[in-house]
């Protein structure tokens, strides 16, 4: 009936999100608010793990990449499902840490990685240093060296594969910030320096194609090109590599007409691909790690909020004003994105009116939806967006000097906050 499959409809006729009334929730805790059902969040990892286990015969894991969502309460639940994560930044490891996150199961990731920030992995020992780029080497080896430590590293590598919702491209990738292009042989060369780095340990490759992809078969085509460099890297420098990271990336639905591939077909089709190419090459199966964020966030999440006003623009459009806006939820103004809106406590009722859901922010382009099919909404209305899980909380700002939102947790028909709505005081706490 909905997007995500933790949504239902109580004999009030209000939306549920994992058997909780949505309406409860917006009354106990206020709006806007940020919902995440754990239930559902652990479901997804097992999905992930489960699968790597019975298709990889349990030479895998899954890092779960903390910028779809992160707060100390997520890293908690994916360290007791004994997932690893993806964090790009000090302050996503700092959060790790914070939660008491076994950082040896972290790959740290990042283009542009400070000093500071190389210097805090180490020493707080994540496992992997995804290493983007020659400068970046050098400063590691350099750290490193001074701390007497000695990280395993993966390169970021462009495989030359781009894929989007519906379209795969073998060009052009060439053309991003992010890691070492293989066509240009700048990858090889890169491999070679870092196999003969004192203070580093060349532990793997890792490549990210893209986000919300709901084909297998672009991540069949990376496996093979990364797997055909691993095979040169053992053939020219005898050097054998151990692991693999194919990112994450993998499509959700948004929308009913969304249709993405499961994960666990996913992981088979990618699997096979992985042993017989390896048979194929003759080189030894590499560990193989993936990193799905939005897969595992953005369904488990939707954004409560209260409809203010209502304007009827004759032959023009319907505006539904909500409390929040593109400061907890910025997809629409950056991308575009749809999603699917209910008016909770009408949820039993048709979604007979097409509307523009708007924002409070000082700023047209503020906008949740255009043309999204809803219920007759009032003043006083709780409107719940759906699968808002993932970049949403962890993309939101302060614009106009709003307050975030709080983030509330839902787990077997109880609730609890996981992060505080922010005080006026929160606003101006670093004002001086
Ligand atoms: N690994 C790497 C290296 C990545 O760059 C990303 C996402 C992921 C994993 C996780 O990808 P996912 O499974 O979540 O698709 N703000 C955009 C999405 C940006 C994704 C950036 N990288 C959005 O709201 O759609």
């Amino acid at each position: 009936m909905f997007v995500s499959e933790n949504l239902d409809v109580n004999a009030q006729g209000h939306l549920t999100a994992g058997g909780i009334d949505t309406v409860e929730l917006a009354e106990k805790y206020g709006t806007p608010l940020y919902v995440m059902d754990e239930e559902l969040i652990r479901k997804t990892l097992r999905r992930f793990h489960d699968s790597m286990n019975k298709y990889y015969n349990g030479m895998g894991e899954v890092h779960y990449a903390s910028k779809a969502f992160s707060c100390m309460e997520m890293c908690r639940i994916v360290a007791s499902e004994g997932d690893g994560l993806d964090a790009v930044s000090i302050g996503e490891l700092y959060t790790a840490v914070k939660a008491g996150f076994p950082m040896e199961k972290v790959g740290f990731h990042g283009n542009n990685k400070s000093d500071e920030e190389l210097a805090y992995a180490l020493e707080v020992g994540v496992g992997h240093i995804i290493v983007d780029n020659i400068p970046e080497l050098h400063r590691l080896e350099r750290i490193a060296g001074e701390k007497g430590v000695k990280p395993q590293i993966m390169f970021r590598i462009k495989p030359g594969i781009e894929a989007h919702t519906h379209d795969k491209i073998m060009t052009g990738q060439i053309d991003s910030k992010f890691g070492f292009a293989l066509e240009t042989g700048e990858a090889f060369e890169a491999v070679k320096e870092a196999v003969a780095c004192e203070n580093v340990e060349f532990y793997g490759v890792h490549c990210h194609i893209g986000s919300q992809i709901f084909d297998i078969e672009p991540f069949e085509a990376a496996a093979k090109v990364m797997l055909g460099f691993i095979a040169k890297i053992k053939n020219e420098l005898g050097y054998e590599v151990k692991g693999l990271n194919l990112g994450g990336g993998f499509g959700i639905k948004y929308l009913n007409d969304h249709d993405p591939a499961p994960f666990e077909t996913y992981l088979e089709r990618v699997s096979s691909v992985v042993k017989s190419e390896c048979e194929k090459l003759g080189i030894a199966q590499p560990r193989m790690f993936i990193e799905p964020g939005r897969s595992i966030a953005a369904p488990a999440g939707i954004t409560l909020y209260t409809v203010g006003a209502r304007k009827e623009i004759p032959g023009i459009r319907t505006y539904v004003s909500i409390d929040g806006g593109m400061c907890d939820n910025p997809r629409y103004i950056l991308y575009q994105s749809e999603y699917e809106a209910v008016v909770a406590n009408k949820a039993n009722e048709e979604r007979n009116e097409k509307v523009t859901i708007a924002g409070r922010c000082c700023e047209s382009g503020d906008l949740i939806g255009e043309n999204m099919p809803l219920q007759h909404a009032e003043s006083g209305d709780i409107i719940a967006v759906l699968a808002t899980g993932a970049y949403n909380y962890s993309m939101s700002s302060n614009y106009n000097r709003l307050q975030k939102p709080a983030v509330v947790f839902i787990n077997n028909g109880e609730s609890r906050i996981a992060v505080k709505r922010e005080s006026l005081d929160d606003i101006i706490k670093n004002d001086v």
